[in-house]
């Protein structure tokens, strides 16, 4: 394959590399092209511009091929657990068994979170969103730890705050859920796995013996593990953003929060939800809500359809409908919006509008579902999607900061007025 390509501007002829990924992706590396020709790249919202390379996650949104450090998402799902595919994902292969006692030993130990911290959430109205409660407790963590602040820490130091992270975010987000439905909070107890740890936190209560599920605890670390990275979505290329000036962990992974919870991203869980509840309570008239998001005058769109990069289908979004049906099934729940999300699905597919835009069901579109019959509340799915995409938006930020990536400062090109004489305020018509 060719390695650079000639751009011809005007009577002038520039070549620039092309740079080729292990999976043979190719792109033109356009880093000399202002300093040889004066001319920059533009292209709103980065639809063709990739912003680093990477060896954590691979994506082919034609083929719909979804693989971790090159192990396809059906299998990690299906085989491992969350923990183990955090390890995978930060450090960049599978663990052996002595690293993996290692990892969830160190994981265990540092469950708790400092005593008051609990302070921050009794000055919180109840009906405070869990998004923003997770990005301010996430970013104060930073104040307890001042070592996580070094730019550049030992490996031992990094490790910590890497762990530190990992390990509190379960117990800081049960601990929201229950702030806000008024429960005592529980502690966590460390004999229990991550996941188990965590439902227990969330749904246990102090006065009482609680285990999760089998068939919970599996739901969730398959969720979790389908969520865990996803190579530059706008959360992951916050965190590499932020992270590129050198700022903390703590503070990278809270701007991650924050982009997350926008609801053309992972906010997108929650309204499916609030969609799906609104077409039932509308009289589950399907078409009309179809109608509804194919009319440009509306601007009202199918919420859990469409995708950046998929363009045949998510696999996430296939594994999940799956397991949907499944955990409905185990726990002998029915309910009536995965019907009507199913009809939609069958309806949008055959629908001209959707064929012709490649739009498919996305991975938001059945995980509330299963959420939901787990027990948690809508409002609780995002600060999920956020648990799981945790080791990869830390994978990402730590690989960016091995690769010695330079900060992030893309350009523009300007199209307001151009110098003008300032004119006092008496003057002014
Ligand atoms: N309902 C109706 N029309 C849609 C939808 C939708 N959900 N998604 C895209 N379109 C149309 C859009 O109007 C446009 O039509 P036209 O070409 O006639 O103007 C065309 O499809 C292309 O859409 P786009 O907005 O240019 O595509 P994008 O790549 O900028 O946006 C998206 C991707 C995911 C933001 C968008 O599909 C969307 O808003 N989906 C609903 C929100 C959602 O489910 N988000 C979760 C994404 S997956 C989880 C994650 O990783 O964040």
């Amino acid at each position: 394959m060719a390695d650079k390509a000639k751009i011809n501007i005007g009577a002038n002829e520039y070549e620039v590399p092309i740079v080729t990924g292990t999976e043979n992706e190719q792109g033109l590396d356009i880093s000399k092209l202002r300093a040889q020709s004066g001319l920059i790249t533009l292209d709103v919202g980065f639809k063709n511009t990739g912003s680093t390379t990477s060896a954590i996650t691979f994506l082919n949104g034609e083929e719909g091929i979804l693989r971790y450090r090159g192990y396809p998402i059906e299998q990690l799902a299906g085989q491992s657990s969350f923990v183990e595919v955090s390890y995978l994902l930060i450090f960049g292969e599978l663990p052996t068994q002595k690293q993996l006692d290692q990892f969830s030993h160190d994981l265990r130990v540092h469950t708790l979170v400092h005593e008051d911290m609990k302070k921050f959430f009794d000055g919180y109205p109840s009906v405070a969103h869990p998004m923003g409660q997770l990005a301010s407790m996430v970013c104060s963590l930073s104040a307890y730890y001042p070592k996580s602040l070094n730019p550049d820490p030992t490996p031992e130091d990094r490790y910590m705050t890497i762990i530190r992270l990992l390990a509190k975010m379960p117990t800081l987000i049960s601990w929201i859920y229950k702030k806000s439905i008024g429960h005592p909070i529980m502690y966590p107890n460390n004999n229990l796995d991550y996941v188990s740890n965590f439902l227990r936190m969330t749904f246990g209560n102090p006065a009482e013996e609680f285990a999760a599920s089998p068939i919970v605890v599996d739901a969730m670390n398959k969720l979790l593990i389908l969520h865990a990275d996803h190579e530059q979505n706008c959360s992951t290329s916050t965190v590499r953003v932020v992270g590129s000036s050198h700022a903390n962990l703590y503070a990278s992974i809270t701007a991650g929060i924050t982009a997350l919870w926008g609801p053309l991203h992972g906010g997108a869980n929650q309204a499916v939800i609030e969609m799906l509840e609104a077409i039932k309570a509308d009289g589950g008239n399907i078409d009309k809500w179809i109608a509804r998001a194919k009319d440009k005058n509306d601007p009202f769109r199918l919420m859990g359809f469409g995708h950046r990069v998929y363009k045949n289908f998510d696999p996430r979004a296939r594994i999940i409908k799956k397991a949907a049906d499944d955990v409905l099934e185990s726990l002998g729940l029915e309910d009536e919006i995965l019907d009507i999300a199913k009809q939609i699905e069958e309806v949008a597919l055959r629908d001209e509008y959707f064929v012709e835009r490649k739009l498919y069901p996305n991975v938001d579109f059945y995980s509330g579902i299963i959420y939901r019959a787990l027990g948690f509340p809508t409002e609780m799915f995002t600060v999920l999607f956020a648990l799981g995409r945790l080791p990869g938006w830390i994978a990402q930020w730590k690989e960016m900061r091995e690769q010695k990536q330079p900060i992030s400062r893309p350009r523009q090109i300007y199209t307001g007025p151009n110098e003008r004489p300032y004119v006092p305020i008496d003057k002014r018509g």
